[in-house]
């Protein structure tokens, strides 16, 4: 494989539910990470964009978390039907998807 034009990291970190700042896996981020990894690979983008899990990414009461790397583009929020629009988007057209974009907030 040669070197990835863009990096997508999913934070998979969990939390104990009691912990009163949430956690990504806890809103199902193992699933869209699985998802969107399978996307990228069937339709085509596999040789281009490379999808890594993560721990926390510090912005945990805005979780899911995903943050895009080398574009420095964070995503908060992100359910699994936001999926189709960030590959097709930004994946696959190299435009941010503005209304998913993290608001400027202190990192947790
Ligand atoms: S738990 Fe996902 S950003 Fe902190």
């Amino acid at each position: 494989m040669p070197k990835p034009e863009r990096h997508v990291l999913v934070c998979l970190n969990l939390r104990p539910s009691e912990n009163p700042k949430g956690s990504c896996a806890a809103k199902g981020s193992e699933g869209l990470f699985d998802a969107l990894k399978a996307m990228v690979k069937d339709r085509g983008l596999g040789g281009r964009v490379i999808v890594n899990r993560t721990n926390c990414l510090k912005h945990c009461s805005r979780g899911i978390t995903v943050a895009v790397y080398p574009d420095n583009v964070w995503y908060g929020g992100v359910r699994p039907e936001d999926l189709e629009e960030i590959f097709q988007t930004h994946l696959r057209e190299g435009r941010a998807v503005e209304r998913l974009l993290m608001p400027d907030i202190p990192w947790e």
